[in-house]
């Protein structure tokens, strides 16, 4: 074979072998065994010396070009297979932007604090602060001061935890303490604060939690918020009062809610009214929620009892003033339709979640 057609079956063997080539790293391995310098091209780029001298110019220029040639090759493949490597990767990265998005959970509101809050803007309207109290209070201001003294029988309408300390004379005893400090009953004990810290006019709101040792039922919690309402000043009336209320009612359940007053009695407040609204979980017509009558005591409330005007360091004869105290609980029953207040203290998830709409 002449050393012209050696080339040629190079030439022709060079270019399948680099089809077959299947990376870069079989690729240079080629290039090596071709181009090298102990390569088979090389070699025989090396026999032209012994070429016919009238033969070695189109020898030579057969041997350049098929160089030339493999050379050029080399380059495309190696283009070719980094070509497809970049596809392939891409191919394994896409992000499919029609997917839909990952949920990303996103807190909101407890439906009692929406109404909590509601409340706070609503009585802001008309003047009101916030004013708040401690939640562990002392017997004086949670009773005495209200006019409710130890050997009181209403006080029997409060079911008290009292604080002591572990392994004392009181731990474990129910009875009154004088001196001693209990988890407020109700949030009544902050009308002295205010009005012991506040120049009238007075109108301040307090919103806070407060405990009992109450049984638990669907209506009962131990635990539970009260918002409670104080308006101190030289010219208020039982009037004042009521209209507030209703109108509180409206603002908070729509204009055709129905209300009423009934007499009440607590021994801060002379007289003495409950609030009631028509339920409206069963649309008065007697459920559980509200044990049956159609409907639901939301507050009570009456004129600042002359006593506790004293107690508050205020002259009965030239001031007068009205509280209220509201169970935001159970507004908030009445507001959704909720039939059982242990579910507010529940934690269970698919109660919460159905007033993530709320704000
Ligand atoms: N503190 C009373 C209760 O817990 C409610 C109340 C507040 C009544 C203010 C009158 C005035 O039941």
């Amino acid at each position: 074979m002449t050393l012209s057609d050696e080339l040629e079956r190079l030439r022709g063997d060079a270019a399948s072998r680099l089809a077959a080539a299947q990376n870069a790293d079989e690729v240079d391995t080629l290039r090596h065994d071709l181009l090298g310098r102990s390569g088979e091209l090389t070699a025989l780029m090396k026999q032209l010396g012994s070429v016919p001298p009238e033969e070695r110019p189109a020898v030579g220029r057969l041997a350049n070009e098929v160089r030339g040639e493999v050379e050029r090759a080399i380059g495309e493949r190696l283009e070719q297979l980094r070509g497809s490597d970049i596809e392939a990767r891409l191919a394994d990265e896409a992000i499919d932007m029609s997917g839909p998005g990952r949920p990303m959970p996103v807190g909101h509101l407890h439906p009692l604090l929406t109404t909590m809050r509601d409340l706070r803007e609503i009585f802001h309207a008309y003047g009101f602060e916030v004013f708040e109290g401690p939640e562990i209070e002392t017997d004086e201001y949670n009773f005495e001061l209200l006019n409710i003294p130890p050997d009181h029988p209403s006080r029997d309408l409060w079911d008290t935890l009292y604080v002591a300390e572990p392994g004392s004379a009181e731990a474990g005893a129910s009875r009154p303490d004088p001196d001693g400090t209990i988890l407020r009953t109700h949030t009544s004990p902050t009308q002295l604060r205010a009005m012991r810290a506040l120049e009238p006019p007075i109108r301040v709101l307090t919103p806070g939690r407060c405990f009992r040792h109450d049984a638990v039922d669907a209506s009962h919690g131990f635990e539970f918020f009260q918002i409670e309402g104080l308006v101190i000043d030289r010219d208020t009336s039982l009037a004042d009062l009521k209209g507030l209320l209703e109108e509180v009612a409206r603002a908070l359940y729509g204009r055709d809610v129905r209300t009423r007053f009934r007499p009440g009695y607590y021994p801060f407040t002379e007289p003495s009214v409950a609030f009631d609204i028509g339920c409206l979980v069963c649309g008065g017509d007697g459920c559980p929620a509200c044990k049956r009558s159609g409907w639901m005591t939301i507050l009570g409330a009456g004129m600042v009892h002359p006593t506790v005007l004293r107690n508050g360091g205020f002259d009965p004869d030239e001031f007068q003033g009205y509280a209220f105290g509201m169970g935001p609980d159970r507004m908030t029953m009445l507001r959704h339709a909720i039939g059982d207040i242990r579910l507010f203290f529940s934690a269970d998830l698919r109660f919460v979640t159905q007033f993530a709409e709320g704000r």
